[in-house]
């Protein structure tokens, strides 16, 4: 259910979400993946939705459904997940949730991979590119371009650092330690160049609203 228009502080702002793992194959049948289930990015998009925004959702490989008013665009690799991307702007904020594989199989064999008897080969991999900080240096940079950060320790400290290294604005950091990827809840701290901000573990749709309406104070009306 939608609110009316008045009470739609985002409506008019183009929102550009990432969502999900990405999987990057190693041949035919097989790929390295990573335990996103894309749950925060969706909830986030489907709030940005219900204030009002055109939303672009970018999906890796999940199983959820599409919330309602969101366009969808599913990828399965980091690289079409990039392109993707490119292909949205430009757009008022930029929120990148997904959980993009760092690396990919340098190469990606035409066909499956067979036991030879002898001991595995090693599995040369590539650096995929770094969507978040493409973004940052675009022509088309979104106004507001938020990262987000799992990390297992020194959550807040680490944050900090990417926040310096990627050149967005914001860094949801979340505490992955726990059970939080896949998981219901999600304890985030907002870093920005003002500071951090803590907020109490919450379900991944109550950090979505209050994070979109965050985000609406600065990018609406
Ligand atoms: N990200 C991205 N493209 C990549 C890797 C990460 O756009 N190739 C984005 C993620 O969507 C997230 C942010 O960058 O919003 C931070 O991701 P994270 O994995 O925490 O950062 P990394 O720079 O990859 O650092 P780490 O070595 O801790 O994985
Ligand atoms: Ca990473």
């Amino acid at each position: 259910d939608f609110a009316p228009v008045e009470h739609r502080p985002l409506y008019g702002k183009k929102i550009v979400v990432t969502a999900g793992p990405t999987h990057e194959a190693i041949d035919p049948v097989r790929y390295i993946a990573n335990r996103s289930s894309g749950r925060q990015g969706f909830a986030i998009a489907q709030a940005a939705a219900e204030m009002g925004a055109e939303v672009i959702l970018i999906a890796g490989p999940v199983n959820l459904a599409t919330p309602p008013g969101v366009i969808r665009w599913d990828v399965e690799s980091a690289r079409e997940m990039q392109a993707e991307v490119e292909k949205a702007l430009p757009a008022d904020a930029a929120i990148m949730v997904a959980a993009v594989a760092d690396y990919r199989a340098a190469d990606i064999a035409d066909q499956k991979i067979k036991k030879k008897g002898a001991p595995p080969a090693p599995l040369p991999l590539t650096e995929n590119p770094d969507i978040l900080a493409m973004l940052a240096r675009h022509a088309q940079r979104p106004k507001l371009l938020i990262g987000f950060a799992a990390e297992t320790e020194n959550v807040a400290e680490h944050a900090a650092q990417k926040l310096a290294k990627k050149g967005c604005d914001w860094i949801v950091a979340n505490d992955v330690s726990g059970d939080v990827m896949g998981g219901s809840e999600n304890s985030v701290h907002i870093v920005t160049k003002d500071g951090t901000e803590s907020w109490p573990k919450a379900h991944k749709e109550v950090v979505a609203r209050k994070l979109m309406e965050k985000i609406a104070n600065v990018i609406g009306g």
